[in-house]
């Protein structure tokens, strides 16, 4: 029989797919509150819809490089419009990292845990993930990072906050790691939760070894329109601009980008609720005897149960059959009770909450 598999390149083997059966999952089954993915719960505002209905109108027509809205998302950060790739969604960025500095063999620091994507996509082009776990209290391992880097290394990734543990890098570790001068893919996919904290687009002048991504999945809440960019040197962007397959941003998000971006309430709003409810979580969760909730810059709060004795698979599952779709995390520093909730509606949160009280007996 004809064997595929020996025609494709070799590690493919080994890749992992980012697997979608649980969003699958939660479109089959629209009565579970999705709380597990990092979206956010409020649908697009009217403007965006009327502006993605609009293009639609033109959807017969290439979009171009959008010049325009690559200038205004550059005077975010002083950078030029040069200095700006706008992609359907930040996931492509970090795919077209791992083409453009990743040979079969070459090494990428990773970070652990953090968001999957990057150890996937690393794969797929024969790159060798060098995953480097954070320290006990989940704060990132500088030295360790440092350590493991060779004259292989060819990527270091710094998701900033991190994803799930929602800390920041302290600035003076990530300076030691932008030193090495190694390409540094310093990912603020949901630093607009957090506007108090600067986008380290400004360091690209003095360490040009930076490109940063965000995304309009999180904050913006459009994961489902598909919306991101990258700044980066010129030299950066031009390089990236090689490996990008044209036409990513469909019309329909890039006049979506443009609509959410004339309106900075909406931003506002969706910011809001998501900070009230991880302090919500933070507090409810913490009253249960046992369960330790890290505190997050994110749209998702990690959560450790390992001192209660119940596994995450075990959580996750009663949750499920309770209604809330949340995400069990894999073991860390050997603690097996590690979970991810993503903040629904208001009265979603409340119900959730509840749910998991009773779950690990504490009753209210
Ligand atoms: C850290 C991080 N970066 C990037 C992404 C991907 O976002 P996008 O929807 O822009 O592809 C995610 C999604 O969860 C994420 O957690």
């Amino acid at each position: 029989m004809w064997d595929v598999s020996k025609y494709a390149v070799p590690w493919l083997k080994s890749a992992k797919v980012y697997g979608l059966a649980d969003v699958d999952d939660a479109i089959r089954n629209p009565q579970r509150a999705r709380m597990f993915v990092n979206e956010c719960p409020l649908a697009p505002s009217e403007k965006v819809v009327e502006a993605v209905t609009r293009a639609a109108r033109h959807g017969n027509r290439y979009p171009g490089t959008s010049p325009e809205l690559r200038a205004r998302i550059g005077r975010l950060y002083g950078a030029g419009a040069a200095q700006v790739l706008l992609v359907g969604g930040s996931s492509e960025i970090i795919d077209m990292a791992m083409r453009v500095f990743l040979q079969p063999g070459d090494e990428i620091v990773i970070p652990n845990p953090t968001f999957s994507m990057y150890e996937i996509r690393a794969t797929v082009v024969g790159g060798k993930p060098v995953i480097v776990d954070t320290k006990p209290d989940l704060s990132y391992n500088t030295d360790a990072m440092l350590a493991a880097v060779t004259n292989k290394t060819k990527l270091i990734i710094v998701c900033n906050p991190n994803n799930p543990t929602g800390n920041f890098i302290d600035e003076r570790e990530l300076t030691r790691i932008v030193e090495t001068g190694i390409p540094i893919f310093l990912d603020e996919a949901y630093l607009e939760f957090y506007p108090e904290r600067e986008s380290k687009v400004s360091w690209i002048a003095r360490y040009p070894n930076i490109f940063v991504t965000h995304t309009f999945s999180k904050a913006f809440g459009l994961a489902g329109i598909r919306f991101g960019y990258m700044v980066g040197t010129e030299e950066m962007i031009k390089l990236f601009t090689k490996v990008q397959i044209p036409w990513s941003a469909s019309v329909m998000s890039l006049s979506a980008a443009e609509a959410i971006l004339d309106n900075q309430e909406e931003l506002k709003r969706k910011r809001d609720l998501n900070r009230a409810s991880i302090e919500y979580f933070c507090k409810a969760l913490a009253e249960v005897p046992g369960l330790k909730p890290y505190h997050s810059h994110g749209n998702y709060m990690l959560v450790d149960a390992s001192a209660t004795g119940k596994a995450s698979k075990d959580i996750v599952d009663h949750a499920c059959k309770m209604g809330f779709m949340i995400k069990a995390m894999p073991p860390l520093h050997g603690r097996q009770g590690f979970f991810r909730i993503t903040p629904g509606t208001e009265e979603e949160n409340r119900a959730l909450v509840k749910e998991l009280k009773s779950f690990f007996g504490l009753h209210v």
